[in-house]
C-alpha cells in the first residue's frame, strides 16, 4: 500500500513540476504602456487629412488598435497625459518619471513603454534616461502620422516597442526610442526633419539596434551614464531649476542673455554657431550672466559633432560648460538635473564629459 501511495506521490509530484514548468515557459513578460499624447495618439478628419489633433486617442484604444501586441506580452494602459509633446513640461515630466519608477521597481513589470509626441521625444527620453533607476527596458515611441491616417506608422511602431521592451537581451541599454524600424539611444536621438516618417537620426553614434515586425538586432550598448547608474536616479521631488536654451546667430546681441538672467534662469544653455561660438557682445553678456551665479553650458545649432573645452571660447577663463556630445536641448536636460546637485562649472563639467 505504502509503495503504492509513495508512487502516487511522485507521479504528482512530477506532474505539478511539469506544469510550473510549462506555465513558466508559456509565462509572457509582462509590459506597461504609459501614454502621454501625441500624433500616435492624433486623429484627423479622414485617412488623407494632413491637419490632426495630437494626443486625442487614449492608451486603452491604442493598445485595441494593435491586437497583435497580446502575442508578444501581458499588456495593459497608464495615460499619464494628453498632450501635444510640444506641450511637455517639467510637471509632466516629473509625474511620467515617479510612474516609471514605480512601475519598474515592481516584480511583476518586464519593460515599460511610453507613447510620446516626436517633437520633443528627445528630451523627455533623454530626461527619463537620467532619472529611471531600472536596468529594465523602456522604450519611447511615438508616430509622424496620426493614428486615422493611410499607412499610419504609428502601430508598427508600437508594436517593436512593445516587443523591444519585452527583450531581455535590450536591458542595461539605458532608455531606447523605437521608431521607423530603428532602435535609438535617448542619449543620440534627434528629429531632423518636420514631416518625413524618416526623421530620427544618431548621426555619429548611430543605432543601438534595429526591428523587422517585432523581431530586434542589436548593434551596440551605449557608453554613457544612465538610469540605475546616473546620479540623478529615482524619485524627483521638484521643481526643477529653470533653464534657458538661447539661439546664435549672425550678429547676436546681448539682450536674451541679460533677459534670462532677469527672468530667473539659474543655467543657460547657448546653442552657439558652429564649435559653440558667438558674438562678442552675448559672451560678454555669458560673462555678466556667470558672475550673477549662472552657470552657462556651450553647445552648438549644428545638430552634429563634439563641442570640445577651449577650442576657440576659452571656457577656463570665461567659465563655461562645453557640451560634449550633447545637443542643445538634450544639455537643458543634464544641465537642468546637474543644478538639482550643484552650481560648481567644474563638476557640472564632469556630469557633461560622461552621462
Ligand atoms: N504635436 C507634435 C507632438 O506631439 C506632433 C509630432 C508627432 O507627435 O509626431 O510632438
Amino acid at each position: 500500500m505504502n509503495t503504492l501511495r509513495s508512487a502516487s506521490l511522485c507521479l504528482l509530484t512530477g506532474l505539478l513540476v511539469t506544469a510550473t514548468a510549462a506555465a513558466a515557459a508559456s509565462a509572457k513578460p509582462a509590459v506597461v504602456i504609459v501614454a502621454t499624447g501625441g500624433t500616435i495618439a492624433g486623429a484627423a478628419k479622414s485617412q488623407t487629412e494632413a491637419g490632426y489633433q495630437a494626443g486625442a486617442v487614449a492608451v486603452d484604444v491604442l493598445i485595441d488598435a494593435v491586437p497583435q501586441l497580446k502575442e508578444l506580452a501581458d499588456i495593459r494602459g497608464v495615460q499619464v497625459a494628453s498632450i501635444g509633446s510640444q506641450d511637455m513640461n517639467d510637471e509632466v515630466w516629473i509625474k511620467l518619471a515617479n510612474t516609471l519608477n514605480e512601475l519598474v521597481s515592481t516584480k511583476k513589470v518586464d519593460g515599460v513603454v511610453v507613447t510620446h509626441g516626436t517633437d520633443t521625444m528627445e528630451e523627455t527620453a533623454y530626461f527619463l534616461h537620467l532619472v529611471v533607476d531600472t536596468d529594465k527596458p523602456v522604450v519611447l515611441t511615438g508616430s509622424m502620422r496620426p493614428s486615422t491616417a493611410m499607412s499610419a506608422d504609428g502601430p508598427l511602431n508600437i508594436y517593436n516597442a512593445v516587443a523591444l521592451a519585452a527583450d531581455p537581451r535590450a536591458r542595461g541599454r539605458g532608455v531606447l526610442v523605437a521608431v521607423n524600424d530603428d532602435i535609438h539611444s535617448a542619449h543620440d536621438l534627434t528629429k531632423t526633419h518636420t514631416t518625413d516618417v524618416e526623421t530620427f537620426t544618431s548621426h555619429e553614434p548611430g543605432l543601438v539596434g534595429a526591428s523587422l515586425f517585432g523581431k530586434q538586432h542589436f548593434y551596440r550598448s551605449p557608453a554613457e551614464v544612465h538610469t540605475s547608474k546616473s546620479d540623478f536616479a529615482g524619485k524627483i521631488a521638484g521643481p526643477l531649476p529653470r533653464v534657458d536654451v538661447i539661439y546664435a546667430h549672425a550678429g547676436m546681441s546681448p539682450d536674451l542673455v541679460d533677459a534670462a538672467v532677469a527672468a530667473g534662469a539659474k543655467g543657460l544653455v547657448i546653442a552657439g554657431v558652429g564649435d559653440g561660438n558667438m558674438t562678442t557682445p552675448a559672451l560678454d553678456a555669458v560673462k555678466r550672466a556667470i558672475s550673477a551665479g549662472v552657470v552657462v553650458v556651450r553647445s552648438s545649432r549644428v545638430g552634429s559633432g563634439i563641442i570640445r573645452r577651449d577650442v576657440e571660447i576659452n571656457d577656463d577663463a570665461v567659465g563655461t560648460v562645453a557640451s560634449m556630445t550633447l545637443n542643445p536641448s538634450k544639455a537643458r536636460v543634464l544641465l537642468k538635473l546637474a543644478l538639482t546637485k550643484t552650481h560648481d562649472a567644474k563638476k557640472i563639467q564632469a556630469y557633461f564629459d560622461g552621462y
